[in-house]
């Protein structure tokens, strides 16, 4: 008894140490999970945090498990020992057999007999878990559990603080691009990010997802290529992970020319494992991306009028004719409310709601932008009357990742309308990333900026009465 006693007590003196030492926070985590293994006699420890919602734990920290039992993909925490999200620490006996495992096999292939799982909790709310595993059959004893609280309580601390430079960090940067802007009073609930990123692009594209409320995990799972015996010889991990989405998306944004053999490994992925869904962004798509937010890398480059008209005003004035012919077919006998998101969509609301000739009601809503004054994605207008029971045919200029367009639509749905169904004039479909069902689409674009009929760059442009492509430098 002594003897663990000693243990338990080394155990904790070298998890302070470590916690304060200055470590990045994936190092830091490693370093508790050792610390917390070999105090315990296990075989290896793994650090999770949970996001926001509860639903998925990911590793941010992990020792002595091997790399494909570490990467099986996110855990779901209410299915995976969903006692722990209630503070309370759970112990299987046998994992193999163990009905409240999301992976039972992994944890047989890896010889993994037992399994203890512990909150980390901040005041009453979980936010993340230590999980340790064995080979043998382990014992648990009250000693046991009070050291593993004691590391749990260590290791939430040292998670809140990372939060808590992470959100400086973040206002040092936003202060930076809006220098006038005034700090916010409050850090949001669970800002942190589980990572040290490799590239900035990362960073902006984890923003980005994190200011339209879509959750994501970073490289939360590898998947193997190819074996030489039972080996894996080669393996390919995506950057990021979107559960709603149920997406991967691997950003490349190195020296194009690595985008080759990029391209090769994505390719070899949808034929090994044809159910993931996987988007490849290269630099360029991304620079695109944010460009049209007017920053990011591209935010800056010179703009020097348009380069080629897409469709002329008879074209658009033809489409959108035909657009409100079948409209008013389809909605025969009932009568709908056209919603419109300012700004980009005036010109095509105005001349589109001429060609319907059933009854109808128009309403606006405005939303804030990436890179604006809003941290999240947020409803800046409203709508002016109720939308409950009404069949709703939501309005838009040009649908492009479709976040803005799955935000809205989980909005106008919440209000339970009898309908609702979505008309945009443009779809520009490479560069989708929620996947949106349109209704009725007036034409498909290339992967190219574009302006005039209401679409702007910078707030210019919205007067043309044809579309255009912006030519860049
Ligand atoms: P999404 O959320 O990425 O689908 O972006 C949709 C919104 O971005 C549109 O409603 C437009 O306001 C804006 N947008 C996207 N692409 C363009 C473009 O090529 N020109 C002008 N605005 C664009
Ligand atoms: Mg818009």
């Amino acid at each position: 008894m002594t003897t663990s006693r000693g243990r338990y007590y080394a155990g904790l003196q070298l998890i302070t140490a470590v916690s304060n030492a200055n470590l990045s926070l994936r190092r830091t985590c490693n370093a508790i999970a050792k610390a917390i293994a070999k105090s315990m006699g296990m075989t290896g420890c793994r650090v999770l945090l949970l996001n926001p919602k509860n639903e998925y734990l990911t590793t941010i920290g992990s020792f002595g498990l091997s790399d494909l039992y570490l990467r099986k993909g996110p855990l779901d925490a209410r299915k995976s020992l969903p006692e722990v999200l209630d503070g309370r620490i759970a112990v299987v006996a046998h994992a193999p057999s163990d009905e409240r495992l999301q992976h039972p096999e992994v944890a047989e292939s890896q010889q993994v007999v037992s399994i203890v799982a512990a909150p980390l909790m901040r005041g009453q709310d979980t936010i993340g878990q230590l999980r340790m595993y064995s080979r043998e059959t382990h014992s648990f004893s009250r000693l046991d559990e009070e050291f593993l609280r004691a590391a749990a309580n260590i290791c939430a601390v040292v998670l809140e603080r990372a939060e808590l430079l992470q959100f400086k960090e973040r206002v040092k940067r936003s202060c930076a691009k809006t220098p006038r802007r005034a700090l916010p009073a409050q850090m949001p609930v669970s800002s942190l990010k589980p990572t040290e990123f490799a590239h900035e692009s990362e960073v902006e594209f984890a923003n980005l997802l994190d200011f339209y409320q879509i959750e994501w995990l970073y490289e939360p799972r590898s998947f193997p290529l190819g074996w030489n015996g039972d080996e894996v010889s080669q393996m390919f991990t995506p950057d990021f992970y979107l559960p709603e989405l149920d997406m991967y998306v691997e950003l490349t944004t190195m020296k194009q020319d690595l985008i080759t053999s990029k391209n090769r490994k994505v390719r070899k992925l949808r034929e090994m494992y044809p159910d993931i869904n996987i988007r490849l962004l290269t630099r360029k798509d991304f620079a695109r991306l944010l460009s049209k937010y007017g920053y990011g890398p591209m935010g800056d480059a010179r703009v020097e009028g348009v380069g080629r008209i897409l469709y002329s005003h008879v074209q658009i004035q033809r489409r959108v004719r035909s657009l409100g012919r079948r409209i008013s077919k389809d909605y025969v006998g009932q009568r709908i409310v056209m919603i419109g998101v300012l700004k980009g969509v005036m010109c095509f609301m105005s001349d589109l709601m001429r060609h319907i000739s059933i009854p109808m009601r128009v309403d606006y809503m405005d939303i804030s932008h990436y890179g604006g004054e809003e941290d999240v994605v947020k409803i800046t207008r409203d709508l002016d009357s109720s939308i409950s029971g009404e069949h709703v045919l939501m309005v838009e200029d040009i649908v492009d990742t479709g976040m803005t367009l799955n935000y809205i639509l989980a909005h106008l749905a919440s209000h339970r309308p009898a309908s609702l169904r979505v008309c945009t004039l443009l779809d520009r479909k490479p560069r989708r990333l929620a996947n949106v069902k349109l209704d009725y689409v007036g034409f498909e674009i290339p992967d190219e900026f574009v302006v005039g009929y209401g679409l702007d760059y910078k707030g210019e442009y919205r007067n043309l009465p044809s579309i255009g492509i912006l030519h860049q430098e």
